[in-house]
């Protein structure tokens, strides 16, 4: 069933807004050369926004964003090849080549006779020859579908299988070698896979970026740390906190970034909003070495959060008082509150537990080894299932 979540503020686009100079915004270096903006704009439409993707596109490259974050998932890269288009049309860039574009290779498409024709998909689609930056969206083949909810599940999902996985890289970094690609890097990699695929892979055909979420209250620092010791650059998806995030990915726990205490306080004393807070401490932090993906639907929002990323817009003790450095007087606000849990890509013998997905707990080297695991697997639920005293009895 197709969520309904419904739109809470009016799409508010407004011409008289002025922009960003694009050359203000914060650039990052990428391995091997390349610069690659440190603002992303979102293109993933939470169900209800798609109608507007176009537009909001549009009025992000009119307000200076250069870096357009896309994936095949969010079925959009046509609406969002309209837009570039329409922005080139309208004089805001002379081309596509000011902008830096970042795809997706989706799960279903991850076998390899499938990589190439979703690239020239993709390509087709925003109207470009080669993308910029191009990602593995999830390290598994597992799909589910569009607008599902939370309780959806894919009765043929699998774990992370090393051997097949690097089957779907050889093949993105053959696609690289044909000149369609510039940059090829992962999204939610976990540090067990990322060491994995920096084990078995050439200097050149190492990932350059990891897209992962990262926002105040979930921070991933320990997971960062790994990523850029391996020089991979690290971009935090869901910035904001994602308010309007798909009913799938919204639970009773979750916690909101804008509105935490010292976010807000921070906010209040330095004339910023809780949105420019949460994405000024998301370029600054860690040494400025990451960037952040936002989306926005209203022009000043689209135009506030691009400046965020211009110059440092928090003090190094404000950045302390977010990230916090483990000592007592400086606790920081992480929480551990992880946005998407991905409870829709679980496997059979994940048991449910949508923490297997992040724990690294069930990696395997080769469809071999998984196979075992599966049969014993089965074999103890079989046991278990014989002789443990159901929990109900009397
Ligand atoms: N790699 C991955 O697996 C992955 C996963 C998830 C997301 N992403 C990427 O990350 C992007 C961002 O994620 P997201 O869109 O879910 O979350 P987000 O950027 O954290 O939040 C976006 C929401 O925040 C609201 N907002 C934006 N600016 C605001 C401001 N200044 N003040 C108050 N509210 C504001 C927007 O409302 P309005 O729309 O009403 O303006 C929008 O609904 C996606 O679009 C996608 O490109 C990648």
């Amino acid at each position: 069933m197709k969520s309904t979540k419904a739109r809470i503020e009016p799409v508010c686009f407004n011409s008289r807004i002025r922009g960003i100079s694009p050359e203000t915004v914060r650039q990052l270096t990428l391995p091997g050369g390349g610069k690659m903006p440190a603002a992303a704009f979102g293109t993933f439409h939470s169900d209800w926004a798609q109608a507007y993707m176009k537009d909001a596109t549009v009025e992000a490259i009119r307000l200076g964003w250069r870096h357009l974050d896309t994936a095949r998932a969010y079925e959009n890269e046509d609406v969002v090849g309209e837009a570039i288009r329409e922005a080139i049309r309208k004089g805001y860039i002379a081309s596509a080549d000011e902008l830096f574009i970042t795809g997706k290779l989706w799960n279903g498409h991850m076998a390899p006779k499938d990589v190439g024709p979703a690239l020239d998909n993709t390509l087709k689609a925003l109207g470009v020859d080669r993308i910029d930056l191009y990602l593995n969206h999830w390290p598994w083949p597992n799909v589910h579908t569009p607008g599902c909810t939370g309780e959806h599940r894919n009765p043929n999902a699998v774990p992370y299988i090393h051997e097949q996985f690097m089957e779907t890289w050889a093949e993105l970094v053959k696609q690289k070698k044909a000149g369609k690609i510039v940059h090829l890097g992962t999204s939610n990699h976990t540090a067990l896979t990322m060491k994995l695929l920096l084990r078995d892979v050439a200097a050149d055909e190492r990932p350059v970026v990891n897209q992962m979420e990262m926002h105040p209250l979930f921070q991933q620092t320990e997971l960062r740390s790994y990523f850029e010791s391996e020089g991979i650059v690290c971009m935090g998806y869901m910035a904001l906190g994602s308010p309007k995030r798909p009913a799938r990915d919204t639970f009773k726990e979750h916690r909101a970034d804008m509105q935490d205490p010292v976010i807000l306080a921070i906010a209040k004393e330095s004339g910023l909003s809780p949105a420019q807070v949460c994405l000024a401490w998301a370029v600054q932090r860690m040494n400025g070495s990451g960037g952040f993906v936002a989306m926005a639907t209203r022009s000043d929002w689209i135009r506030d959060n691009l400046a965020a990323a211009t110059g440092d817009r928090l003090t190094s003790e404000q950045v302390l008082r977010i990230s916090g450095d483990g000592t007592p007087e400086h606790p920081g606000i992480d929480a551990n509150n992880r946005l998407i849990w991905g409870q829709v890509f679980l496997w059979p013998e994940a048991d449910g537990d949508w923490r297997v997905l992040w724990s690294d707990s069930q990696v395997f080297e080769t469809r071999a080894a998984y196979e075992r695991f599966k049969k014993a697997y089965w074999e103890f639920d079989r046991v278990r299932r014989e002789t443990a005293v159901p929990a109900n009895q009397p």
